[in-house]
């Protein structure tokens, strides 16, 4: 039986949250907020607690974990090396959406690796996932808390639907403000490199370190002849149920495509779910319309965007159409989800 524990304010709570670091010390798995996405965590030195999280999430063993600290001076017996260019970054994105991929310490077990001699870490910036961290005192492997290939969870509920009865302990707080996972960057190659878009962007990156380069991996154009360098991210992921083409183009074009779309499956007895900008979504009269946010608000639908597919879900539609996002700033981590939740069925009009 899975523990519900309801959370708002992390002060008030310090009882809750020793309840639930007593859960993970003992080797049991307990979901929590973070600023990004909700985790699943264990304790990331103790390979019987991480074998359990791929149990639970259905995910592939080779698949990586991310480990979570909540102070600086925990990273020092994780890893073997701190290059220089990894201080900037802690200095001005920790603790945040931003992890990290070091060279390792014999002190992090393989299974938490998924075989790798790199491993990743993050300092998370919210108030209980910082406090449950602390309280452990143990480094805290945690992967978003949904069933492998569903959409991370950015609220409770999300959690509560795909894990329920398969984990000891859900922490319910107050849904992931930034609502995409965080960046990874790997800070072992002679020039860093994102290996996942996420809420710290390219731009603050470059403006921080100078020289950044982006996975080609994970770059549109050359994903054919480059296998992506986080194993996470060539797998089918975020993906909703029913198939989802994005449309890219001028705004009226876009427009006038998904409205034909739409009403051409209609009339085969189709139920089609349009994600459309707030700005657009008066200009859809069928299917059912949601709004991503706001497009001069980028921030809004990167917060929106995984609870909507997870609606589309719910809601049983058929066939999805998607507005194109512009790929600036946290742009690039919407396009990239964005992307594979269609499975790269891209439309431009
Ligand atoms: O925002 C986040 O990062 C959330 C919250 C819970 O902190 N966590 C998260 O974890 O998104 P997960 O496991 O869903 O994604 C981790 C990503 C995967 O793409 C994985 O392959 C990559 O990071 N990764 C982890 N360790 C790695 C390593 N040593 N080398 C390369 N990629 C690694
Ligand atoms: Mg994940």
């Amino acid at each position: 039986d899975t523990i519900v524990l309801k959370i708002q304010q992390e002060e008030k709570d310090r009882e809750k949250l020793r309840q639930a670091a007593k859960i993970l010390r003992k080797g049991g798995l307990v979901a929590f907020p973070t600023e990004t996405v909700y985790g699943l965590g264990a304790n990331g030195l103790d390979p019987e607690a991480t074998a359990k999280i791929y149990e639970a999430k259905g995910r592939p063993s080779d698949n990586p974990l991310i480990l979570h600290i909540s102070r600086r001076e925990d990273l020092v017996p994780l890893v073997k090396e701190i290059p220089p260019v990894a201080e900037k970054l802690m200095e001005c994105f920790w603790p945040g959406p931003l992890t990290l991929i070091f060279k390792k310490s014999a002190l992090v077990p393989k299974r938490t690796t998924g075989g790798l001699d790199t491993v990743a870490i993050r300092m998370p910036s919210h108030p209980i996932a910082h406090g449950l961290i602390k309280e452990a005192k143990v480094p805290i492997a945690a992967p978003s808390a949904n069933l492998s290939g569903k959409p991370s969870p950015t609220k409770a509920e999300h959690v509560m639907h795909d894990l329920m009865g398969r984990i000891d302990m859900i922490i319910a707080g107050p849904a992931s403000n930034i609502g995409l996972e965080s960046t990874v960057v790997d800070v072992t190659s002679a020039i860093p490199t994102i290996l996942r878009p996420g809420g710290i962007t390219y731009e603050q990156l470059k403006k921080t370190i100078g020289k950044i380069e982006i996975d080609k991996g994970i770059q549109e154009d050359l994903k054919e002849t480059f296998k992506p360098k986080a194993p996470g991210m060539k797998y089918t992921h975020y993906a909703p149920s029913a198939p989802m083409t994005i449309v890219q183009g001028p705004r009226n074009a876009v427009i006038e495509k998904i409205n034909k779309s739409t009403e051409e499956y209609i009339k085969q007895g189709k139920k089609v779910g349009i994600l459309a900008t707030e700005d657009n979504v008066k200009k859809y009269s069928k299917g059912l319309v949601l709004s991503l946010g706001k497009r001069d608000k980028p921030e809004s639908i990167a917060a929106n965007l995984f609870a909507l597919l997870r609606q589309l879900d719910l809601e049983g539609v058929d066939v999805i159409f998607a507005e194109g996002i512009t790929s600036d700033g946290i742009g690039m981590a919407i396009v990239n989800r964005m992307n594979k939740a269609a499975g790269h069925r891209i439309v431009q009009v």
